[in-house]
C-alpha cells in the first residue's frame, strides 16, 4: 500500500527551472513539491552555460539567492568577435545603454538554488523512480513515483514539467495536442573545462574557416573552451594536446599566443538543436524551460529562458491561489513562446553566423563561408547591427 500526498504545484525536475519555481513559490505562501529523478550530486554534475542576463539575475535576487552570485559572478560589458585574423568588441555597455549580463556557472546557480530550498525544509524528492503524471486534462491531476522503494501519489492542483527535454511530462501530452519544431545542426560543440586562467577578460566567438570556437569562463582560475566538431566525432578521439592546438588555430594570433593550456577536468560533446514545442500548457500540466524549448547554446539562451517562463510561470500561479484569477495561466503558453520565439530566431542567427556548414546547406560551402565573412564585415561596422546583436544577446525584456 503506498503513501498518499497532497500539494498544490507538482513541480516535476530539480534543475534550475525546477528550483527556481519552487521558491518563487515558496516566497508567496504557494505549497509545491518538488520529484527528481536523479540525485542532488547527479543535478550538479551538469556542466552547463553560465551567462545570466539582467532578468535571470533579478529573479534570484527577488527570491534571497543571489550573495554568491554578486561575489563571485564575473559582470561582463561586452565579448569579441574572432574573424580574419583579429578581434572586433561588441560593448554591450555602451550599445544597450548601460546593461550587462553576468558569468556565473549554471551549476552553482543550481547549487544555490538547492542550498536555499534546503533551508527553508521545503520537500523534494530525489531519485524519484517511475514518475508518472496522470489526469491533468482532467480534475484530479496527480503524479505518482517511487522514492525508497515506497509507492507515492502526489495529489495536486497543478504540475510544472521543470523536467527538461528528455522528461516526461512533454512525453505524456497526446501526440494531436502538441507541434514540436525542430532543426538539428549538422555539427557539435566538443567542450573542455580546465583549471587554467581564461584567455581574456571577455568572451571570444571566433568564426574560422576551421570551424568555431568559443573561449568563456567559471571563474578568474576556471574556464571553458568548446570547438565545433563534427557529429561523428567521439570525445576519445580528442586529446588534451590535440583539442588546444586545434583551439589556438581557430583564434587570432595575439588569443592563440597567451592562451594557458592544462589538463582537462571535463570534455564532451554536445549536438545542438532549436526545438520548441506548442502549446506549453494542457490543462493543469505547464511545461517550462527545456522541456518545452532548446536553443543552441551559442546566444548562451538556455537558462535565461528557463528563468523567463518561470517568471510567468510563477505569477501566473501565485495570481490563481492569492486572488482566484485565471488571466496568468490562460495566458501563460502565448507569452512564453513570444519569447521564446525570439530567443530562438536569435539563437539560431547566431549560430548560421559563426559556425561553418556543409556544402549540402543553405549557409554552406565556400559561399556561404564568404557570406559569413560580409555579414560579419558589415556587423562590426555598423552601429544600428551591433545593437541589434547586443540588445538580443544581453536578452529581451521579460
Ligand atoms: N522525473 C523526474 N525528474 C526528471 C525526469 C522525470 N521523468 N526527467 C528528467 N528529470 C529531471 C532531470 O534529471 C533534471 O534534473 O528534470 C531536470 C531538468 O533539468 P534541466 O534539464 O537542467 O532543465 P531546466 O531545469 O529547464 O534548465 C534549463 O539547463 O540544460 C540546461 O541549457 C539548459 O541552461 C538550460 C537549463
Ligand atoms: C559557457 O560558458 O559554457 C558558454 C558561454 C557562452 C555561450 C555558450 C556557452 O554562448
Amino acid at each position: 500500500m503506498g503513501i498518499t500526498q497532497r500539494t498544490q504545484v507538482a513541480i516535476i525536475g530539480a534543475g534550475p527551472s525546477g528550483l527556481l519555481l519552487g521558491a518563487l513559490l515558496a516566497q508567496a505562501g504557494v505549497d509545491a513539491v518538488i520529484v527528481e529523478q536523479r540525485s542532488a550530486d547527479y543535478v550538479l554534475g551538469r556542466i552547463r552555460a553560465g551567462v545570466l542576463e539582467r532578468g535571470t539575475v533579478e529573479l534570484l535576487e527577488r527570491v534571497g539567492v543571489a550573495d554568491r552570485l554578486h561575489r563571485e559572478g564575473l559582470p561582463h560589458n561586452g565579448f569579441d568577435l574572432c574573424f580574419g585574423g583579429a578581434r572586433h568588441r561588441i560593448d554591450l555597455h555602451r550599445l544597450t545603454q548601460g546593461k550587462r549580463v553576468v558569468v556565473y556557472g549554471q551549476t552553482e546557480v543550481t547549487r544555490d538554488l538547492m542550498d536555499h530550498r534546503a533551508a527553508k525544509g521545503l520537500i523534494t524528492y530525489y531519485e524519484a523512480q517511475d514518475v508518472a503524471v496522470l489526469d491533468f486534462d482532467g480534475e484530479h491531476p496527480r503524479v505518482t513515483f517511487t522514492h525508497q522503494g515506497q509507492a507515492t501519489e502526489l495529489h495536486c492542483q497543478f504540475i510544472a514539467g521543470c523536467d527538461g527535454f528528455h522528461g516526461v511530462c512533454r512525453a505524456s501530452v497526446p501526440p494531436q495536442a502538441i507541434t514540436q519544431h525542430e532543426r538539428v545542426y549538422p555539427f557539435g560543440w566538443l567542450g573542455v573545462l580546465s583549471r587554467t586562467p581564461p584567455v581574456a577578460e571577455e568572451l571570444i566567438y571566433s568564426n574560422h574557416e576551421r570551424g568555431f570556437a568559443l573561449c568563456s569562463m567559471r571563474s578568474h582560475t576556471l574556464s571553458r573552451y568548446y570547438v565545433q566538431c563534427s557529429l561523428q566525432d567521439r570525445v576519445e578521439n580528442w586529446s588534451d594536446e590535440a583539442f588546444w592546438d586545434e583551439l589556438r588555430l581557430r583564434l587570432d594570433p595575439q588569443a592563440a599566443a597567451q592562451l594557458v593550456t592544462g589538463a582537462s577536468i571535463e570534455k564532451s560533446i554536445a549536438p545542438l538543436r532549436s526545438f520548441v514545442a506548442e502549446p506549453m500548457r494542457f490543462g493543469s500540466l505547464f511545461l517550462a524551460g527545456d522541456a518545452a524549448h532548446i536553443v543552441p547554446p551559442t546566444g548562451a539562451k538556455g537558462l535565461n529562458l528557463a528563468a523567463s517562463d518561470v517568471h510567468y510561470l510563477s505569477t501566473s500561479l501565485i495570481e490563481f491561489f492569492k486572488e482566484g484569477s485565471r488571466a496568468g495561466i490562460d495566458t501563460y503558453s502565448q507569452r512564453c513562446l513570444s519569447r521564446v520565439w525570439k530567443a530562438s530566431r536569435f539563437s539560431w542567427w547566431f549560430t548560421s553566423l559563426m559556425h561553418r556548414f556543409p556544402q549540402t546547406e543553405l549557409s554552406g560551402g565556400a559561399i556561404g563561408y564568404r557570406l559569413q565573412q560580409a555579414e560579419l564585415e558589415y556587423l562590426v561596422q555598423s552601429e544600428a547591427a551591433m545593437t541589434v546583436l547586443a540588445e538580443n544577446y544581453i536578452g529581451l525584456p521579460f
